[in-house]
């Protein structure tokens, strides 16, 4: 058993969604600098070949790869490339994501739907894309991606909110199914400034407030990448089925 989670995965295919900007792409360059081979995965294709850049530049190894998450045609079609170009895929990090905000009596369907698709429904993609690699390997960590809103709700953001609920069913379910072959699947919740937040957690307006979290201020995306690594590594082998809130104490306003 590893000591060291820089061990743990160095050498390990780590697919990493939604990895050319915020949380994703700060995951995906610390994965790199423990040594993993990194498929920064990215509807924006330019700027994953960009991370990739970064990775290189560091030393590092990665591949950029064009993909819509949330068509599961395209999906598969990256899993295949990734397996051919850097082996079999050992950890999954499903972390792409949008929000399209409406308060529900103004939401249309299309705003449902992109965000089921690209949050809940990419989850399934990418669970299916990667199982049967995992299980020939008998080792796997599947990571997803909730939200403090799937235990809270989140006013303008049915779409969201219900979408990152589902993603615990599935975290959950696929921790039973999977445990006998060696795969971990969890879920983190995470907090931390990135274009998606930024203006929510910085305006007042919105009634933006770090204080009131119990460590009185918000993250930057790297903060939350070791608990990504540790997820992913051998001294979480006991850890599967949970869901890991890293939000500087978000949830627990004072
Ligand atoms: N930032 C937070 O505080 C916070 C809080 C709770 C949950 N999350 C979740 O964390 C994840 C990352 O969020 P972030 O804040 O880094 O957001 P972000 O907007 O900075 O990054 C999201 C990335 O996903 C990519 N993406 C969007 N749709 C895609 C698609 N169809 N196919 C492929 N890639 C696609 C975008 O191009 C972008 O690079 C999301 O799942 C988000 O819901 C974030």
């Amino acid at each position: 058993m590893g000591s060291s989670s820089t061990e743990d995965v160095a050498g390990e295919v780590v697919v990493v969604t939604g990895a050319a900007q915020g949380i994703g792409r700060a995951v995906a360059l610390e994965f790199a600098a423990r040594g993993a081979k990194v498929a920064v995965v990215d509807l924006q294709a330019e700027a994953a070949r960009a991370v990739v850049t970064e990775i290189e530049a560091a030393g590092g190894t990665a591949i950029a790869v064009g993909c819509d998450v949330a068509d599961h045609e395209s999906v598969n079609a990256a899993a295949a490339d990734i397996a051919e170009r850097l082996g079999t895929i050992g950890v999954l990090v499903s972390n792409a994501g949008v929000t399209r905000p409406a308060m529900i009596r103004k939401m249309t369907y299309e705003q449902w739907h992109q965000v089921v698709d690209v949050h809940l429904n990419a989850s399934f993609y990418w669970l299916k894309a990667v199982v049967e690699g995992m299980i020939e390997r008998g080792r796997g960590r599947m990571i997803f991606t909730s939200s403090s809103t799937a235990q809270n709700g989140s006013i303008g953001q049915v779409n969201y909110a219900a979408a990152k609920s589902g993603i615990l069913g599935l975290v959950r379910t696929a921790a039973r199914e999977l445990g006998r072959y060696n795969i971990l699947v969890n879920a983190v919740a995470p907090a931390a400034v990135t274009d998606m937040t930024r203006k929510v957690l910085t305006d007042p307006k919105f009634g933006a407030d770090p204080s009131r979290t119990i460590l009185g201020r918000y993250a930057e995306p790297e903060e939350l990448a070791p608990t990504y690594v540790f997820l992913a590594g051998e001294a979480s082998s006991l850890i599967t089925g949970q869901i890991i809130s890293v939000d500087g104490g978000g949830m627990f306003v004072r």
